[in-house]
């Protein structure tokens, strides 16, 4: 049995929470967050746990935690500006670290995170759910199989309504979370890199609807990868009564993927060989439950989470720099001058 810590158990870290009870090989036994005295009293949150109620040990900062707990790792799900400081804390005892996206606000912060796993020895992962969604693997396994030959062109959406549901709305300030551009955008600029690599340049287009102060919450990025592979990616937040969705559409030599939750049938699959689309069933456990078996593995086996390596992580904050910094210049921008 692995035991862990929640770090910041807001939205997130209590979606993960649910997802432990899924997960018979791991147990949640401590929790750090500055609002613990109010968090407990939530009865509801009771239930998820499966270490008895009174058994959960509580703590208000991370340093609190680490001085009295000896768990196998730490989940972070606390506001983004503070991952890299959390992160190093653990990462510097010898803690392994599963830590939300996107990794850091800066490229420096996404280094000393790495930094201090290298030179510890401590796995580190950042949390790229979509890299776990079966929807998206199912693209994933298409392409490496190569079986309906060459990715021709893939067109990623994902938006909904401004998130206003954050503790204290850190969510809506751009210097703690980045703003939609970072939070939002890197899931697909994330999966793209997944499934292709670093792009040679990117061409961005992006504006803040809702002005500087809230920073780009509308973007389409364009990643060109120096060949006739067509690739983009368009997000939004919204202030608009409107639901959250995400979709693809996918086209190789043979046969077309299109993912998109509001049509009866989630993924559809044409094929040239069939005149019927098919509809691929997906497996049942979540993503988050996958991601985080899937670090729990890793640790056990003292294996590198390669399904989502730190400097990949680290790299889809470089392609989102690049975005801003080709919004800014209304120019596309390399993407040698921020990747590593
Ligand atoms: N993978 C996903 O789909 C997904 C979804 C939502 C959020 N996120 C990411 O998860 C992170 C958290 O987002 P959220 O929506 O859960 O935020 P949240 O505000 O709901 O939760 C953050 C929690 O951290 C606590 N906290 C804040 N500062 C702290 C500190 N210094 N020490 C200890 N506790 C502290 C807060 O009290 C709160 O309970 C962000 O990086 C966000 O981008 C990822």
């Amino acid at each position: 049995m692995q035991h862990v810590a929640i770090i910041g158990l807001g939205g997130i870290g209590r979606y993960h929470l649910s997802c432990y009870r899924k997960l018979p090989d791991i147990q949640v036994v401590a929790v750090a967050d500055i609002r613990a005295d109010e968090i407990k009293k939530d009865e509801s949150l009771r239930e998820l746990f499966v270490t008895p109620w009174k058994q959960v040990r509580w703590y208000d900062t991370c340093n609190d935690l680490l001085a009295r707990e000896d768990v196998d790792f730490v989940d972070i799900g606390l506001p983004t500006d503070v991952h890299k400081e959390a992160a190093i804390t653990y990462l510097n005892a010898g803690v392994p670290v599963l830590c939300e996206k996107p990794m850091a606000l800066s490229l420096a912060d996404c280094d000393a995170m790495i930094a201090a796993s290298q030179q510890n020895r401590a796995a580190l992962m950042i949390a790229q759910c979509i890299r776990f969604w079966p929807e998206y693997q199912y693209l994933k396994d298409m392409k490496t199989s190569g079986a309906a030959g060459r990715l021709l062109s893939l067109q990623m959406w994902r938006g909904g309504s401004t998130p206003g549901w954050n503790s204290s709305h850190w969510m809506m300030d751009p210097a703690r979370s980045g703003g939609a551009i970072l939070d939002l955008h890197i899931h697909d600029i994330d999966f793209c890199q997944y499934l292709l690599g670093l792009p040679k340049r990117v061409y961005a287009q992006g504006g803040c609807a809702k002005g500087a102060a809230r920073g780009y919450d509308y973007v389409l990025t364009n990643l060109d990868y120096g060949d006739d592979t067509q690739v983009s990616a368009a997000s939004h937040w919204a202030d608009l009564p409107m639901p959250f969705i995400a979709r693809y559409e996918a086209r190789f030599e043979r046969a077309f993927i299109r993912m998109d939750p509001t049509q009866s049938h989630t993924l559809a699959v044409y094929r040239s060989d069939s005149n019927d689309p098919e509809y691929p069933e997906m497996p049942g456990l979540d993503a988050y439950a996958s991601e985080i078996a899937y670090f729990g593995a890793c640790v056990r086996t003292k294996q590198a989470p390669e399904r989502c390596m730190p400097l990949e992580a680290r790299n889809s904050v470089a392609i989102i720099m690049a975005a801003k910094a080709s919004i800014e210049s209304s120019a596309p921008v390399p993407m040698n001058h921020y990747a590593l």
